[in-house]
């Protein structure tokens, strides 16, 4: 077994965790001064969202250079310095890589735009002539309008998300090449591998063709899930490969961003011999259903099972709502059922990634004023859909007021909810209760269990169980009443009270 199958990855999105200089603005000395806390944790890596140079238009995933640091962010010694930092501690990095798009400030898009209709540097990216004044197909962007904006000269140019975000040319020589070469820039310095920012898109159908039926989607089209992509991630994986696996930080993995409209649409790439792993939306998206989430977690289990935890159990990241609120129906509910929901993601086999502030329970903030919001799906879709602002509320560390120790300067970037006074790292780690102290333990205790063959247990229709072998068991009521506790020699772990009985929304590790 190979580190990151049984890894917790811990992914930092670096502008909401911890601001070194004041500016309200999260940064990676931040992420320095905070290494202890993640340690303490138990976390074995780091996922950081992309922190390099970018107008910000989507948060960093607007890239205008791929090999440096955002000044704002630090600078490229301040990464050498976490990297060097975290392995003193035995925790890797992973480092987002973005290769479906860039920033319309990339030098190379600027470049095209001055080169004009008809010259090679337009082809780097994907510019056609319209139809009249209508774009040149009716691809919509994932973050709503149209996928096309038109420049001065009168060519429009593909974007998938933002206008702000041109789509490079993946049919282009060079465009491959570029790639390598930024992956090795990042593994040269010692990264543990990379998370691949929209995996499954890149290779667009050359002839652009209408699309019929309903989009945007993540079902395979005619710029999703190409048949192209599976040779290219096997040479991805190859230069994976070749850095030395026998000394730290061991060797080199990625975890690929592939969205579907179903689970079958992304279990193909673990066949395939690329990517060693795949974030695991289907499971992520599974309701609070111990039947549904009994499929699912079976069905990621078959599709990883030539490479075990290719597929890593996950509860949320930067774009979805967070899991207390996904869960509901009301907070206290809620949060009842991510305690649960917890307890289970890291009894499961293999690998699991939490997003930051996931163990201090943090709900999704619904109410941010509309002057504050900054994903530009709110002001791309008229205020239709809020967006992804709600979940990167930079984190509570401590004190009874904002900004609560997240910068010393007088406001965070979006600002937090006042009554997160309780949800602090200092006030969670002084309540032995609190969902920090859960996640705490839950880590500490992982390493030693039992990790033995995984199989389910037949406890009722409102019972999740199953058995690692001999010496562990899981159990989780979705149920309204309690239920009894399977027969147990010690109870090693409860995500809530229990006596006697397991009571409802409540799951539990035990020694059988
Ligand atoms: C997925 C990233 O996680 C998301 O935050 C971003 O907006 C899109 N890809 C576009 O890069």
């Amino acid at each position: 077994m190979t580190w990151w199958q049984d890894a917790v990855v811990y992914q930092i999105y670096p502008r909401s965790f911890a601001d070194s200089t004041g500016d309200g603005l999260g940064d990676l000395n931040g992420v320095r001064s905070r290494l202890p806390y993640l340690a303490d944790l138990g976390v074995n890596a780091l996922w950081l969202s992309p922190f390099y140079p970018s107008p910000m238009a989507d948060g960093g995933y607007d890239v205008s250079d791929y090999c440096d640091v955002d000044p704002r962010f630090g600078t490229l010694a301040d990464f050498d310095a976490l990297l060097a930092e975290s392995a003193a501690r035995n925790i890797r990095i992973i480092v987002d890589l973005v290769p479906n798009h860039c920033s319309d400030q990339h030098p190379l898009f600027q470049e095209a735009l001055t080169a004009g209709p008809g010259s090679p540097q337009r082809e780097r990216f994907i510019f056609r002539e319209g139809r009249g004044d209508a774009p040149p197909n009716n691809w919509v962007s994932m973050f709503g309008g149209p996928a096309w904006t038109r420049v001065e000269d009168g060519e429009w140019y593909l974007h998938l998300f933002d206008s702000s975000q041109p789509d490079w040319n993946w049919r282009h020589p060079a465009t491959a090449p570029m790639f390598e070469g930024i992956l090795r820039f990042w593994l040269d310095r010692g990264v543990a591998g990379i998370r691949v920012d929209v995996a499954h898109g890149l290779f667009k159908d050359p002839d652009l063709p209408e699309l019929i039926g309903k989009h945007p989607n993540d079902a395979p089209s005619a710029y999703y899930h190409r048949p192209e992509l599976a040779a290219h991630y096997r040479t991805w994986r190859a230069i994976l490969d070749s850095y030395p696996a026998d000394v730290f930080p061991g060797q080199r993995t990625a975890v690929g961003e592939f969205w579907g409209d179903l689970p079958e649409h992304v279990w193909p790439y673990l066949r395939q011999g690329g990517l060693p792993q795949l974030f695991n939306f289907p499971f992520l998206f599974t309701p609070w259903d111990p039947a549904k989430l009994r499929a699912i977690i079976d069905e990621s289990l078959a599709a990883s099972a030539p490479v075990p935890a290719a597929a890593p159990w996950v509860l949320g990241n930067h774009d979805v709502p967070r899991p207390v609120t996904r869960y509901g129906p009301d907070l206290a509910t809620g949060t009842r059922r991510a305690r649960a929901a917890a307890l289970l993601v890291f009894a499961l086999p293999g690998s699991a990634y939490l997003y930051q502030g996931e163990e201090l329970g943090l709900p999704e903030v619904l109410d941010l004023p509309d002057s504050v919001r900054q994903d530009p799906t709110f002001r791309r879709t008229g205020g239709a859909r809020p967006g992804r602002d709600g979940c990167r509320i930079p984190l509570p560390w401590s004190g009874t007021t904002p900004p609560f120790g997240f910068s010393e300067g007088p406001r965070s970037w979006l600002p937090q909810p006042a009554d997160w006074v309780n949800l602090t790292v200092e006030a969670e780690t002084a309540d032995p209760a609190s969902h920090l102290n859960l996640y705490r333990t839950a880590l500490a205790l992982r390493p030693s269990l039992d990790t033995g063959p995984f199989a389910w247990l037949d406890l009722g229709p409102d019972v999740l169980a199953f058995s690692r072998g001999a010496d562990f068991v899981f159990a989780a009521n979705f149920g309204t009443e309690p239920v009894a506790l399977p027969d147990h020699r010690k109870v090693l772990l409860a995500s809530g009270e229990i006596s006697g009985s397991l009571p409802p929304d409540t799951s539990v590790w035990l020694q059988p």
